[in-house]
């Protein structure tokens, strides 16, 4: 009786001491400095991470400081609508969250917390196929727009296995990655010795031992799997190091063909997400794709590969008319999906934007960011003299 009161006393006051913390983050970068303290150092340096030099990873944010915003005044501006439709979908705010694997290593909500935040601000919430959440409890309680991303995988079985999942659970829109035909060379998760989960050793115990609080939701939660592949990988020494992973399991003939008969064979929304060249973004309108996310996965992969945003015009000019264009990387503030947006995307999505908040405060944290993204949006819009997201346009920015 007396333990069961402490415990619950301890629970309210760490409880109360994270909601403190979370409150005082302003920004991504607050939540970034936050999810390094919490985070022991392979899973902070995953999320963190780019592949070589980092200077993809760099040039996706730095990209969007190259240009400004030219307001207008006097506009009325005191209701702003955010909402937009992108593949079919509507959605209240015109920033949703990409696909990310492996997410209850962060926090261990994973991404039934994602999910939920991401359905209180009517936004569309993306899952990998490196899960860490069935695809069928999500469906279950997420009402708002759903996103399944796919590697295609060398095993069919498994492929079908998916798409049979997503369509059993009400999946909206299929995005099939198209960036990743081999794992890029990320250097931090080589020195850490970053795995999923993560291997046993010296180092990762003492990083174990400097993050308890960490450690001891890790450890009493439910153990680590991915449910949406289990059926098809052997779970009994199951360890994956990303670059085997790929390696393995993906299939590097994946071609236009292929892509063309996925898109068919699901028969809903789709879209492909790692796409960078004109080229490419005409023939995804070719094999009858919805959407194509303009993304370098975040500079993961192609290290010196052109930033999303350097690259958006080229790609809205070619094809803006005929498929619907996300824009995605390097997004830690409003007035960045503000600039994309006057460019011609459709809307933005981001990663690390709610995985640092999700590391320091799971449901509540990824709630807070998105919540600071879109207050900051509302009141760009308003100081640009917006109501609505078709009131943006390159007239209102200029490069330098
Ligand atoms: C930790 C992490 C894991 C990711 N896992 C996947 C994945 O499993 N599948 C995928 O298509 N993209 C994955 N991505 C890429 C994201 O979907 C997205 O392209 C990228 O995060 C966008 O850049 P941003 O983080 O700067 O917003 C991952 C990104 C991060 C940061």
């Amino acid at each position: 009786m007396f333990k069961s009161l402490l415990l619950s006393i301890l629970e309210i006051l760490t409880l109360k001491r994270i909601f403190n913390k979370i409150n005082n983050c302003h920004n991504t970068e607050d939540f970034r400095k936050l999810a390094r303290s919490k985070l022991p150092a392979p899973i902070f340096h995953y999320i963190d991470g780019g592949a070589d030099d980092e200077i993809t990873l760099r040039r996706n944010t730095e990209s969007y400081e190259q240009c400004d915003l030219v307001p207008n005044v006097l506009a009325g501006v005191e209701n702003i609508d955010l909402s937009t439709t992108v593949m079919g979908q509507k959605i209240d705010m015109p920033l949703f969250c990409s696909p990310t694997a492996a997410q209850r290593l962060f926090h261990h909500d994973g991404e039934r917390a994602v999910s939920k935040a991401a359905e209180k601000f009517g936004t569309m919430f993306g899952i990998s196929s490196l899960g860490t959440v069935g695809l069928e409890e999500i469906g279950s309680t997420i009402t708002t727009p759903k996103m399944f991303q796919l590697y295609y995988h060398k095993d069919r079985g498994l492929t079908d296995s998916m798409l049979q999942q997503c369509q059993e659970s009400n999946f909206d829109v299929l995005a099939l990655t198209v960036d990743t035909i081999v794992t890029g060379n990320r250097e931090r998760d080589l020195r850490t010795g970053f795995t999923m989960p993560l291997r046993l050793s010296l180092s990762s115990l003492i990083s174990f031992a400097t993050h308890p609080t960490w450690a001891i939701n890790y450890f009493t939660h439910k153990k680590f799997d991915l449910p949406i592949l289990k059926d098809h990988i052997n779970e009994a020494n199951f360890v994956v190091n990303l670059g085997e992973y790929f390696t393995s399991m993906l299939d590097q003939s994946m071609n236009w063909k292929d892509a063309e008969e996925l898109r068919k064979k699901w028969g809903k929304e789709f879209c492909l997400k790692g796409i960078m060249s004109v080229e490419d973004a005409k023939r995804a309108v070719d094999i009858g794709a919805t959407g194509i996310i303009v993304s370098n996965h975040g500079g993961r992969q192609l290290d010196g590969s052109r930033s999303p945003f350097d690259q958006l015009s080229e790609i809205v000019d070619a094809v803006g008319d005929k498929i619907d264009v996300i824009c995605e990387g390097g997004i830690t503030r409003g007035t960045h999906v503000l600039k994309a947006l006057s460019l011609g995307a459709k809307a933005c999505s981001g990663g690390k934007m709610y995985l640092y908040a999700l590391a320091a405060g799971g449901q509540k944290g990824v709630e807070k960011a998105l919540g600071n993204l879109q207050s900051e949006m509302i009141r760009d819009m308003k100081l640009m003299g917006c109501t609505k997201i078709s009131d943006l346009s390159r007239d209102n920015i200029r490069f330098r």
